[in-house]
């Protein structure tokens, strides 16, 4: 078969060198949005009479045929044909004849492939956008049912001080808020139209980008053409704001298997999103959340890809860039199915309040309020925190909680220690008095339900 591109050629292209080159097998993916802006180019072709109406006319019918065909998986594509693009112009000039050879006037695939990736991005943005959305609703859910289940809260994985469940699963939230965000942001800048920059210099066929950026829905036009088909900073913005995210959804999924070890037990996961062993008939894994940690990896491997393929490019086009197709693709499949197993799971995630509840009570999670008690008292905190390591020593040595010391034992270390002291280092009270904005206490912790509540 004659490639389109085959005027200045000699010899015919070897075989192993069509399969080195050919990017069909991941870019098909995009031929939705091929003919989408083919659709766009040939109809602002049409109304600069560069091309006669009546073609355009056959032009867009044919890219129609072409859509059906391949929406109905009769279409066949021929790896011999290199990628995406030239299998639809050359289906297309196949089923109308040399007239669909105009489509390709005053654009090149490098204008082509930066569009059509553009228009991809856009709208898996957008649906990740949604997966977020609905992953923070789960948490925000699961938050409200527990604004009075008291766990301890750990710094270095050590019991630190007792907090609310919901201000734990609310840290989340916030982590995926500012995800949202970025993706937000980035769009912005995937938001720009590249067509009609041409192989990388324009053309000086009069046509009018501002009618297909209209067309296309895209608000703004790329300023140099150059810059157009050759950077792919958007696709850098986009592996690497996902890679947060994930890494967000990894501490997330490590967060979740820890409490569902038995050593804690605080959860119990849904049989539903376990897995067993192939040996040992009692266990119950958590090899949906193990995955997401472990595919956390693969998206980051994607960004140093694309960086990589990226950093020593001169300007402008350079087949290098078809490299910068399956990190997306792969980054979106990753991102995409990681929030929608967790969302899924999340409202089926037991809590064991009670086992969260027992765990925060031992360990002196409350010192720091005796601390603070003292501080109150006048004392300054370094030599508060002093007196309070002695009380939890004195504890530790006698085998004794902190609650379960009398006054007088109190009094030993300090005398500023009154009788309200039993009050002030019980779990309920040390959580309700973490008033400071941005707290764990119930009234912090609904004040921000609340407002996420009012913003949905
Ligand atoms: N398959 C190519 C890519 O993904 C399309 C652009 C090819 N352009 C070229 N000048 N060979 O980047």
């Amino acid at each position: 078969m004659e490639k389109l591109w085959a005027g200045r050629f000699k010899e015919k292209t070897e075989k192993v060198v069509e399969k080195f080159t050919s990017s069909l097998s991941f870019d098909v993916r995009l031929w939705k949005y091929d003919i989408e802006g083919s659709v766009a180019h040939v109809k602002m072709l049409g109304k600069q009479k560069i091309i006669p109406k009546k073609d355009v006319e056959l032009i867009l019918l044919g890219l129609e045929k072409i859509r059906e065909e391949i929406q109905a998986g009769r279409f066949t594509f021929l790896d011999n044909l290199e990628d995406v693009h030239m299998n639809i112009e050359h289906a297309l000039i196949n089923k109308i004849g040399s007239v669909g050879g105009k489509l390709h006037t005053a654009r090149s695939r490098n204008d082509q492939v930066a569009l059509d990736l553009r228009l991809f991005l856009r709208d898996e943005v957008t649906d990740i956008l949604k997966l977020i959305k609905n992953f923070q609703k789960a948490i925000v859910s699961a938050a409200e049912k527990h604004v009075d289940t008291v766990m301890p809260g750990f710094t270095h994985l050590q019991k630190a001080q007792p907090v609310l469940l919901a201000h734990h699963l609310l840290a989340y939230f916030e982590m995926l808020d500012r995800d949202r965000e970025r993706f937000e942001d980035c769009f912005k800048r995937i938001n720009v139209l590249p067509l009609g920059s041409a192989a990388l210099a324009g053309t000086t066929l009069p046509i009018d980008r501002r009618y297909v950026a209209r067309l296309l829905k895209f608000p703004e036009i790329s300023e140099n053409s150059m810059d157009a088909v050759s950077d792919r900073d958007f696709v850098i913005e986009f592996v690497s704001v996902s890679s947060i995210l994930m890494v967000h959804l990894s501490r997330f999924s490590e967060e979740i298997i820890i409490w569902n070890n038995d050593q804690f037990g605080f959860i119990e996961l849904p049989d539903a999103f376990t897995t067993g062993s192939s040996i040992m008939p009692q266990k119950k894994n958590p090899d949906v959340l193990e995955l997401i940690r472990g595919k956390t990896g693969r998206v980051f491997g994607h960004l140093m890809a694309i960086l990589t393929v990226m950093k020593g490019l001169p300007l402008a086009y350079n087949r290098d860039l078809q490299e910068d197709k399956e990190p997306v693709f792969d980054t979106v499949d990753t991102v995409k199915s990681s929030l929608q197993v967790l969302t899924e799971m999340m409202p089926k995630v037991r809590f064991n309040k009670k086992a969260m509840a027992k765990s925060a009570e031992e360990g002196f999670l409350t010192a720091t309020d005796l601390a603070e008690y003292l501080v109150r008292k006048g004392m300054p905190f370094r030599e508060a925190h002093r007196v309070t390591g002695e009380v939890v020593k004195h504890c530790i040595d006698n085998k004794k909680a902190m609650s379960a010391l009398s006054l007088k034992e109190f009094r030993q270390f300090s005398k500023l220690i009154g009788k309200d002291i039993a009050y002030y280092i019980t779990v309920k009270t040390s959580i309700e008095g973490k008033k400071s904005f941005g707290g764990t206490s119930k009234k912090m912790v609904l004040a921000r339900i609340k407002q996420i509540r009012g913003k949905e």
